[in-house]
């Protein structure tokens, strides 16, 4: 309700502000180290970003300035490490989970790419059920459950219901991710509720791990890139599975930014037919 408020509150809250000013330093250094070098063409974000800011200075109504640039490079780190690299820890243990899952995968790869060196992003269209599985991973695993909390700019009607401008707004997305008007069998993994009945991959318009609308997660097709690539690369190269005498899996989520899996050990076996086997590792 008062989020400003926890600034003045005492607490263990209070670390992540000291961390904030930290970042928020690192940044500031890196953006002095742009503008110190001899003009170039812009090559990386910020340098891109200064370009435009300097575009913009006549501008009385630009937003562009270095206190939003470095606001914005913290958002798109925040927003892109964590996310991805829990739907993919969440993709390993559903792989262990569902071992005739992983070996079709792996079949199709097999398949498909035959001795390819690599895996390419546009492989994914010859690929259907790989991409079925993953995109069942991320419906499952729904790690961002709760998106990020919004403002209403304007009073509004939503189903009925009257929202007046300035509220603060949750949005639910593992409702819409596990709506029984939409999947087959919302609680249970299952990656026909990708595909047709001939094998084809097919999209679900209640697919929302993203959200949606203008502040749908602007890092969406680099995370769809990111996670087919190590998807695929993974299980071309390696066999998921328990260590000997393991006491299981552990699939409770811990709830934090994100729906994290809990901590556990899965071994990765090299597959005889991957292309550069190595030795037994823990991951
Ligand atoms: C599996 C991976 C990812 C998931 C599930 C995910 C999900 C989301 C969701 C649900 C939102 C909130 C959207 C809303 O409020 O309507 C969001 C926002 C955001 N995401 Fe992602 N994201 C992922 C990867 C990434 C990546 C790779 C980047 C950047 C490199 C990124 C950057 C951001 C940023 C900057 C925002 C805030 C946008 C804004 O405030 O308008 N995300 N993401």
């Amino acid at each position: 309700m008062f989020p400003w408020a926890l600034r003045h509150l005492p607490g263990p809250h209070q670390e992540i502000f000291r961390y904030q000013e930290a970042l928020q330093g690192f940044i500031r250094h890196e953006i002095i180290r742009y503008k110190l070098r001899t003009p170039e063409a812009p090559k990386n974000f910020i340098s891109c970003y200064l370009t435009q800011i300097t575009k913009a200075m006549d501008d009385p109504v630009s937003t562009f300035n270095e206190e939003n640039l470095i606001q914005v490079v913290i958002d798109l780190f925040l927003g892109g490490i964590d996310t991805t690299a829990t739907t993919l820890h969440w993709a390993l243990i559903y792989m262990v989970q569902h071992r005739a899952v992983q070996e079709k995968v792996q079949q199709e790869l097999d398949t498909v790419l035959g001795t390819a060196p690599v895996v390419c992003y546009e492989d994914r269209e010859r690929l259907p059920y790989t991409r079925a599985v993953l995109h069942e991973v991320q419906r499952l695993s729904s790690v961002v459950a709760v998106g990020a909390v919004r403002k209403c700019v304007t009073s509004t009607r939503v189903h009925g219901y009257y929202i007046s401008k300035g509220t603060i707004i949750l949005p639910n997305l593992a409702s819409v991710l596990y709506d029984p008007e939409f999947w087959e069998t919302p609680r249970q993994f299952n990656p026909s509720h990708f595909l047709d009945k001939d094998g084809n991959f097919v999209v679900n318009e209640a697919f929302l791990p993203f959200s949606a609308g203008h502040r749908v997660c602007p890092g969406d097709q680099l995370a769809r890139m990111e996670l087919f690539l190590m998807f695929a690369t993974l299980l071309r190269t390696f066999q998921f599975q328990l260590q000997d005498g393991s006491q299981g899996l552990r699939l409770e989520y811990i709830f934090g930014g994100t729906l994290q899996p809990q901590p556990q050990e899965i071994c990765a076996v090299p597959r005889l037919s991957s292309p550069s086997p190595g030795p037994r590792e823990p991951v």
